[in-house]
């Protein structure tokens, strides 16, 4: 099956009607629709350049414009006929102007190809995507901020290996994950600068003969500058490679919160509880609440992974300039884009929901023999070697486990029987509050030191 030519912008050196499968495999118009706005956006601004540098007059500029605005219009109220016989978001632009404003609309591609159009398209939108992104990190990071004032003093086990190591407060557990999140924030706000340079004026791949101002078009379009080689502009995707990159990180920050917050909720560990209208039951076991949420967000991340590994393989060896195989970067990068925004939605909406069971962490913390770094360190300060302090101390432990008692409910002479240099102070540094405030440093659990990390933060985010 063939289908009618007439009606293609590129349809003029073919005899032959395409073929109508070719049609249906080679357009993109059912998912780079997305892009209208930037299109139209970019398309302003060239045809507003082609005035300046006189290519075209200052009405047929001011026709085209309105034409585009109408299109715009008709799109965002849902009239606008997408077809896919005009293979791309483009097309389909370009060819209802020439509808709409008649033979002038036939000026807009001046100069212009869309090979440096859908490179700059792209660069348009992202840009806006990484802000949107930036909000939603913003969002999430004030949820886990108010989280951490709530909990900035409340005793936990910290845990390494999977084991309990040593006390931390739960605040200072949750600030961990903020700097995660800020600096998957720094991440994005990087990638935006490098993605902020106009490619348009490349044409299809060396620049055009027309007297094109490129800064002017990069002014309008909020662009830094304008990119360096037409080679270049046309065939680089680094910036959406960039992003997923960027994106696979927040999603593996998300991932391992989700673990955790799993293991927490599950019965065997009760360290917390999330809301009813965060979590979801079982169609068979009626007692059943489960934390979807966060195992949604775990098995995401690998969609995310898969759209950076996607762009990676697409644009390894590709030879200069475009080719068509770079259609294929949107689908990846629209889905890492999708993904990690209603990802970082689901947090900012779970993280206040969250109930933490105080005694139940507190008990763990106390049963975990979690305090014996804090005896070693009370025997350097009575004089032993931190070598000599340890191997008492995991005496220590081992006669604790054979009479069932955790360190501090051990009595002095039985202490003793392991080193004389200990006294009846020992008592305050195997308390879990004692073990928490002595780590009183910056970056350390001390609740003192989560107010500061939460108030630096503060600051950092609302910057
Ligand atoms: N739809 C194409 C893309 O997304 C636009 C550029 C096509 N250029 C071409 N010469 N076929 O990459």
């Amino acid at each position: 099956m063939t289908t009618d030519n007439t009606e293609k912008p590129w349809g003029g050196r073919f005899t032959a009607p395409t073929d109508e499968f070719v049609e249906i495999f080679t357009e993109s118009v059912s998912y780079d629709q997305r892009l209208a706005h930037y299109d139209i956006m970019g398309s302003i601004a060239h045809v507003r350049m082609l005035a300046k540098v006189s290519v075209i007059t200052k009405t047929e500029c001011e026709q085209i414009i309105s034409g585009l605005e109408q299109i715009e219009e008709s799109i965002n109220s849902n009239q606008f006929k997408w077809s896919t016989k005009l293979e791309d978001v483009h097309m389909n632009i370009e060819t209802a102007l020439v509808k709409g404003i008649g033979d002038v609309g036939k000026k807009l591609h001046t100069g212009r190809s869309r090979n440096d159009q859908v490179a700059t398209d792209i660069r348009l939108y992202l840009r806006d995507e990484i802000d949107l992104i930036c909000e939603k990190l913003n969002e999430a990071l004030n949820a886990l901020l108010e989280l951490a004032s709530e909990q900035y003093d409340t005793i936990m086990p910290g845990f390494t290996h999977m084991q309990s190591a040593q006390p931390v407060t739960f605040g200072h557990h949750l600030m961990a994950w903020a700097e995660m999140l800020l600096r998957d924030r720094a991440r994005l706000q990087d990638c935006r600068k490098r993605l902020n340079v106009l490619p348009l004026g490349a044409a299809a791949l060396a620049g055009t003969s027309y007297p094109i101002d490129r800064e002017y078009v990069a002014e309008q379009l909020g662009f830094d500058g304008v990119t360096q080689n037409s080679l270049d502009s046309v065939s680089d995707r680094d910036f959406a490679i960039e992003f997923s990159a960027a994106a696979s990180l927040i999603m593996m920050h998300l991932s391992r919160f989700s673990e955790e917050l799993i293991i927490w909720m599950s019965q065997a560990n009760g360290f917390i509880d999330m809301g009813d209208a965060w979590c979801t039951g079982s169609s068979i076991m009626p007692q059943k609440k489960n934390p979807d949420i966060p195992e949604l967000v775990r098995g995401k991340t690998g969609r995310v992974y898969g759209d950076l590994m996607s762009l990676l393989t697409l644009m390894k060896g590709q030879p200069l300039a475009y080719n068509r195989d770079n259609q294929e970067d949107k689908e990846s990068l629209f889905d890492a884009i999708d993904t990690v925004k209603m990802c970082l939605i689901a947090y900012t909406g779970l993280i206040p929901t969250i109930t933490v069971n105080r005694e139940k962490m507190y008990q763990m913390a106390a049963s975990g023999f979690a305090t014996a770094t804090d005896l070693a360190d009370y025997l350097v300060v009575n004089g032993l070697a931190f070598r000599d302090a340890h191997e008492v101390v995991g005496k220590t432990v081992q006669f604790a486990i054979q009479h069932n008692k955790t360190l501090s409910e051990l009595i002095l002479p039985e202490l003793q029987q392991f080193s004389d240099v200990i006294k009846d102070d020992v008592f305050a540094v195997l308390e879990l509050e004692g073990s928490i405030s002595a780590r009183n440093h910056v970056g350390g659990t001390a609740p003192e030191q989560v107010k500061l990390a939460i108030a630096r933060l503060k600051k950092l985010i609302n910057e």
